[in-house]
């Protein structure tokens, strides 16, 4: 009898270390075991988190890292903050296998010559604000484009040096009256699709640093032309333009306001 109640002791001993043994300890990159784990655990895969439980599964790891892995965003996605412009890629451009990338390229930055909606996003409401843009622009020219196309702007820079550069190629004159005039989609185009023998720059610089670059470029023009540079926009100005002005101290104030009237309804 003694023996027997010593027997059952011992079995109660092992059944008992048992229980706490299945019920491993988690240690570094194990979580440990767990006694029917089955509500524990979500099957569920969770988007970029990889909680796979071999326990609670419905498919393997494999399935599961499928599943849950990082993916690439959707074609088309947009950065939060950006407005998608209609010519990121030359490539949707494409009309023929046979047309070349020299060709696309011109065919593109003739578009965004003529596109009359591109101008400078960024608009600054106050001087301050103007300044923080042009210093920020200059840092990201001096870095991206000054080598090529000269401190001034004059197309001048280190590499090129009046053709006794390394580089053959004659980078643009910012300067030249022909970019004096030039609409802001000239200078988007050839920082987004590149230009000749310039690459393009889209890898190097944000879409906001981009228009950045190019108020700065302004400035340097209005450097060489000696008039202010003063894109500065007041907030409560209401027309933008000379023309919208004009139109406005023009036309009869009576129908004016009845024809917006109309356009209200
Ligand atoms: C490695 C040299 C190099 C760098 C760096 C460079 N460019 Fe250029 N860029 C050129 C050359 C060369 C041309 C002339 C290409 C042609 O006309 O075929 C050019 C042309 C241009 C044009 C005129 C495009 C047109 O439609 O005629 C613009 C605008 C321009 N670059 C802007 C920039 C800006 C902005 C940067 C910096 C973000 C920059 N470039 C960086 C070499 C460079």
């Amino acid at each position: 009898m003694k023996n027997l109640t010593s027997l059952y002791s011992f079995a109660v001993v092992c059944l008992a270390s048992l229980l706490l043994w299945s019920c491993g300890r988690a240690d570094g990159e194990f979580t440990g075991s767990e006694y029917m784990p089955d509500m524990g655990h979500s099957i569920a895969y969770e988007a970029n988190v990889n909680s796979y439980y071999y326990n609670n599964t419905w498919g393997s790891e494999e399935d599961y890292h499928q599943m849950a892995h990082p993916r690439k965003p959707v074609n088309g996605t947009v950065a939060r903050g950006f407005l998608p412009s209609k010519y990121q890629k030359l490539g949707d451009f494409r009309t023929s296998d046979k047309e070349t990338h020299a060709q696309l390229q011109e065919k593109v930055r003739n578009m965004m010559i003529k596109d009359s909606e591109i101008v400078n996003p960024i608009r600054p409401n106050s001087a301050d604000e103007l300044k923080d843009i042009l210093n920020k622009g200059a840092g990201l020219y001096l870095v991206a484009c000054q080598v090529c196309h000269g401190e001034k702007g004059d197309g001048n820079g280190v590499l090129y040096n009046d053709g006794k550069g390394k580089y053959e190629a004659k980078p643009a004159n910012f300067t030249s009256d022909l970019f004096l005039n030039a609409p802001d989609g000239q200078f988007i185009n050839a920082i987004m699709h590149g230009k000749g023998k310039m690459q393009s720059h889209v890898d190097k610089l944000s879409p906001d640093e981009r228009w950045m670059v190019i108020h700065y470029i302004r400035s340097l023009q209005s450097k060489k032309t000696g008039v202010e540079y003063n894109p500065v926009v007041s907030v409560n100005t209401a027309p933008s333009s000379m023309e919208e002005s004009v139109v406005e101290s023009e036309g009869d104030e009576h129908s004016e306001v009845h024809d917006g009237q109309d356009g209200h309804e």
